[in-house]
This record gives C-alpha cells, structure tokens and sequence, in this order.
C-alpha cells in the first residue's frame, strides 16, 4: 500500500477551511540580495488536521510557518484564519520555535505561567504546574532555563505552547534537540493531546518517521524556493498500534516519502554548490 496523494486545495476543504494559504509566497531582501524563500503555495488546513512538512534545509519551513505565526507578512499572497486575514501573532495559535525562545530571567514555572497570567486567565501558575508534568518536568519548576538541557528546554517550549489551550499548534522540529526515549515519548503524548482536542496542528520535522507516525497529512517541499512537491493523505496517526512504525505498510510509505525527498536535497545540495 503506498501513501494517497491529496490536493490539500480543493473545494471541499475550502468549505470547512481552518487555514487558508493563498498563492502566499515570501521574498526576503531586495535587488542583487534578494532571497526567494518561498514560491506561491496553496494549502488549506482542516480543522483537526495535523499537517506535517517536511523538505531539504532552507527550503523555506520555518518561513511558511513564521508566515502563518503573523511573525513575517507574505511578499504575495494572503493567509486566512477562520476567515480573517493573519495580520500578526495571536493567543489562538501556539507556536514552539526551532530553537527554545524562553525568558532567561524567569523560572521555568514562571516561564510557562507568562502566556496564561498575561492573559487574565485563573491561576496560571497551577495550569503552568500542569503541563510542565505532561513534558515530564515538573521536578524542574524552580529552576532557571539555563540549568537545562537544550532537550529540557525544548519541552519548556512545548508546555508554554500547550499552557494557552491554543485551536491551532505551530510547531518547528519541536523533537529535533530530544533524545530518542523522549521523543516517541512526547510523540505519543502530542498525538493523544491531539486525538482528545482536535487541535488544528501545522509540523515542521525533519524526520519521516515523526511525520507518518503523527500526520493525517504529510506535505513534501521542494528545494528553495519552497513550493509544495507532492502532498499525502496518511492514516498511521490513527492507529491504535503504539508499533505501527514496524508495519510493511509504514516502511513503504516511508521508502515514498524519502525518494521525494532525495531528489529534492540533491537539488538543494547543487544549489549550494552553484551560489
Ligand atoms: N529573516 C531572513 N532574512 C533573510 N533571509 C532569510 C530570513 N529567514 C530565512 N531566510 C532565508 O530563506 C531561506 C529559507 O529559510 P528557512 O529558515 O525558512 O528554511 P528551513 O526550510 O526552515 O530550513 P531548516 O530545515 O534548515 O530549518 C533560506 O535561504 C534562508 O537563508
Ligand atoms: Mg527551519
């Protein structure tokens, strides 16, 4: 069985459209500086979907989401949510950073408590406490983020993410810092927050695996500019099988997904070579 192709464009998603990214492309700098980081991409996320991308370094991930974080505006294109246009950051999208974006000066606790306090939302500290156990670091609380390991902080990301209760989760190669144990650890624990919720989540990974064992769809991009290669409908994610990443079905999807991929980092390698 090998993977379905989807159009994550199509009518029928636009009728019941969380997301919506419209010819959105996204040039940094100007004249002979100028960096094309993403070509004109068209996706709609569901709710409930779980969307993961992957594709060659630099193709433009991180930028496509900071685009839909209201971190960047688009140079083309725009993007809607629930209707309205992204016009900059929100509480209603939470977003987990490549690289662990804490308060230095704050303890971990107070870290994760910040979102919910700044919002006037009932004790915050005990909502932080909260999730701080679901990333298995309650026993770090009063520590600061520099005691931690870069994992550790990783995880203080994530529970800051998830502290808000945000309808959609944007999250960049939020396991790549972790170990093995912890990251199907977390994988499990992302995909149960997931299943119960219903979130709306957009993932960036670099991993394969991490991509079919969470997504209802993966998104293979190209090298840069960025633009969408192929998309997967994938069902492993509902899966009642916790070793359903041993299956026949899983390795062959997986075989699919890393052939796409390798033309695409060789072209993205030649680039290299050729600037
Ligand atoms: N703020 C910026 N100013 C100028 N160029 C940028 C900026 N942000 C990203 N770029 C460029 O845009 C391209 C895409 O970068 P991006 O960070 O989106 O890639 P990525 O796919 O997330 O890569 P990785 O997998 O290595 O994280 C790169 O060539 C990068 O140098
Ligand atoms: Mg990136």
């Amino acid at each position: 069985m090998t993977l379905e192709p989807v159009d994550l464009y199509s009518a029928a998603r636009h009728a019941q459209a969380k997301l919506v990214l419209e010819s959105v492309s996204k040039q940094f700098g100007a004249g002979d500086q100028a960096v094309q980081a993403l070509s004109p991409v068209n996706v709609v996320l569901c709710p409930g979907d779980f969307v993961c991308i992957v594709g060659p370094s630099g193709c433009g991930k991180s930028t496509l989401l900071n685009l839909v974080a209201g971190f960047e505006q688009p140079s083309s294109g725009r993007l809607l949510l629930d209707k309205r246009e992204i016009v900059g950051p929100g509480s209603e999208r939470g977003v987990v950073f490549q690289q662990g974006a804490l308060f230095n000066w704050m303890t971990v606790l107070e870290n994760v408590a910040f979102g919910p306090r700044s919002r006037g939302i009932d004790r915050p500290r005990e909502r932080a406490m909260h999730y701080l156990e679901l990333v298995g670091l309650a026993g770090f609380a009063q520590r600061y983020p520099y005691e931690l390991s870069g994992g550790m902080q990783q995880r203080v990301g994530i529970a800051r993410a998830l502290v808000n209760e945000p309808e959609m989760l944007l999250m960049d190669e939020p396991f790549a810092a972790l170990d093995q144990q912890n990251r199907e650890l977390l994988q499990e624990e992302i995909k149960d927050i997931w299943r119960r919720t219903g979130k709306t989540v957009l993932w960036i990974t670099h991993s394969i695996e991490e991509s079919l064992f969470l997504a209802t769809h993966v998104l293979v991009m190209t090298a840069r500019p960025g633009a969408i290669k192929a998309a997967f409908q994938a069902g492993f994610s509902r899966s009642e099988d916790p070793f359903v990443s041993t299956t026949t079905a899983f390795s062959e999807a997986k075989r699919q997904i890393l052939g796409l991929l390798r033309e695409e980092s060789l072209a993205a390698r030649s680039q290299e070579v050729a600037s």
